[in-house]
C-alpha cells in the first residue's frame, strides 16, 4: 500500500471512488511502487466503502457532483495534478444529464489546472456506425464528452471500460432460466470456430433438452466481447496511463481481461459453475420484448439493444484493438473471474 500523504507524490483525484471503476483505480494506484496521494469523493462519506478508503490514507470529500453544486464541483480538484473521471449513467438514466455532468467535471479538472484527465468514455456508436445505431445514447453521451475534453486543451485520455464480467452477477437479465424442457437451438456462422461449433452444437441441437439457463443476445455467437474483471483489471489500465514517461495526450485505451466470443462465455460458465448454460442467438425484436417484459423502459430497451448490434456489426469497441501490453501484472481470465463465483446463489 503506497497511498501517502507526501506532497512530493502526484495527487489523483478519483470520481466514483466508492464505486466499481474509481475503486479499480484507487487498488491499482494504491498497490504501486510508485507512491500517489489520493482524493476519493462521496456523496455519503459514512458509508462503509467510503470509510475504508479514508482509513487507508485515500483523502475522502463529500461531495453531490451535479450542475446544481457547479461552484463546489469547480474546485473539488483543486491541487490535483491527475483526475480520473466517470459518470454513472444507471444511476439515472438520464442522457442529457450524463453529457452536462460530464462536461462539467472536464470543466472542473481545466479550473484546477491539472496536468491530465483520464476519462472513462465509451465509443461513438451513433458516428461510427454512420448513423445506423443512433439510440445507443450511453455510448454517445461519454463519446460527446470525449470530444468536449479533447477541445478543452487538457491532456485527455480515455480509457474505456469493457463489457464488466461482474454483468452476469446483476440485477439485469443476461442469463435466463428457461423452462425445463425449453428446446433450443443456435445459429452458427460458417466462420465460427469448428470445434467450438462442435462443442456447442451437442450441448443446444434442437433434437437436445437443454435447460435451464440460456445466455440470449441479439448477436452472433462468435461475437467477441472484451470482458473484463473490473476490480481486478481496469485499474491497471489508468495505472499505466498515469506511469508511462510521458502522459499520453489524445490516446484511447480498450481495455479488456480476455476478449472473448459469447459461444465461449456459455460454454466456460457451464465448465465452472456445472450447470448447463447455452448461449442462443435472438432477433433485436425477441430482445427488445425480452428487455421491455423484464421492466426496462422502451428507450433504455432501445439504447441497449442498438448496442448489442452495433457491438455485434462494428465491435463493442468500434473496431479500436484491445491491448494488454505494458500493465503491471496479467489480467485475469475469464474462467478464473467465474471461479469466483458461488454461482448456485446466482443461478437459481
Ligand atoms: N456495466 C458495464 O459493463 C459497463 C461498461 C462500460 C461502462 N460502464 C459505465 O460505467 C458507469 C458506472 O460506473 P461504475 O460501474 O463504477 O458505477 P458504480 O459502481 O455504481 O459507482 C458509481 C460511483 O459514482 C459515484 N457517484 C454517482 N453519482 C454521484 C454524484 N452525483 N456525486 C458524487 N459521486 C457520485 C458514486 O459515489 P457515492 O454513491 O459514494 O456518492 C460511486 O462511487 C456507467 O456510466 C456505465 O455506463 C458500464
Amino acid at each position: 500500500m503506497t497511498i501517502t500523504q507526501s506532497e512530493s507524490a502526484p495527487l489523483v483525484a478519483v470520481v466514483g471512488s466508492t464505486g466499481i471503476q474509481g475503486g479499480s483505480v484507487i487498488k491499482a494506484l494504491s498497490e504501486s511502487d510508485k507512491p500517489y496521494r489520493i482524493r476519493g469523493f462521496t456523496r455519503d462519506p459514512t458509508k462503509a466503502t467510503a470509510e475504508k478508503l479514508r482509513k487507508s490514507g485515500v483523502e475522502m470529500v463529500a461531495i453531490d457532483l451535479v450542475l446544481e453544486n457547479k461552484e463546489d464541483v469547480s474546485k473539488a480538484f483543486a491541487g490535483a495534478d491527475y483526475v480520473f473521471l466517470v459518470t454513472n449513467f444507471w444511476e439515472h438514466m438520464d442522457w442529457e444529464r450524463e453529457l452536462s455532468e460530464g462536461k462539467m467535471l472536464v470543466d472542473a479538472a481545466k479550473a484546477a489546472s491539472v496536468k491530465g484527465i483520464i476519462w472513462s468514455g465509451l465509443a461513438h456508436a451513433k458516428k461510427i456506425s454512420g448513423g445506423k445505431y443512433s439510440l445507443v445514447g450511453h455510448f454517445d453521451s461519454k463519446a460527446q464528452v470525449t470530444e468536449y475534453g479533447r477541445a478543452s486543451g487538457v491532456p485527455f485520455v480515455d480509457v474505456q471500460a469493457g463489457f464488466y464480467a461482474s454483468n452476469f452477477l446483476g440485477n439485469f437479465p443476461l442469463i435466463v432460466k428457461e423452462p425445463d424442457g425449453t428446446y433450443c437451438s443456435i445459429s452458427f456462422n460458417s466462420d465460427f470456430d469448428p470445434s467450438a461449433r462442435a462443442r456447442l452444437s451437442s450441448a443446444s441441437s434442437a433434437k437436445t433438452k437443454i435447460a435451464p439457463y440460456v445466455l440470449p443476445w441479439p448477436v452472433r455467437p462468435t461475437t467477441v466481447v472484451p470482458l473484463i474483471d473490473m476490480d481486478n483489471d481496469y485499474g491497471l489500465y489508468v495505472r499505466r496511463v498515469l506511469e508511462l514517461p510521458v502522459f499520453p495526450d489524445g490516446s484511447v485505451v480498450c481495455t479488456t481481461s480476455e476478449d472473448i466470443a459469447v459461444g465461449e462465455i456459455t460454454h466456460q460458465l457451464s465448465q465452472v459453475s456445472g450447470k448447463k448454460i447455452v448461449f442462443k442467438q435472438i432477433t433485436a425484436e425477441d430482445a427488445t420484448k425480452n428487455f421491455i417484459a423484464s421492466g426496462i423502459p422502451p428507450a433504455i430497451t432501445a439504447d441497449l439493444v442498438e448496442g448489442m448490434q452495433f457491438h455485434d456489426e462494428f465491435g463493442y469497441y468500434g473496431g479500436r484493438a484491445t491491448t494488454r501490453e505494458g500493465l503491471a501484472q496479467p489480467t485475469r481470465t475469464f474462467t478464473e473471474f467465474a471461479k469466483g463465483v458461488d454461482w448456485n446463489k446466482i443461478l437459481v
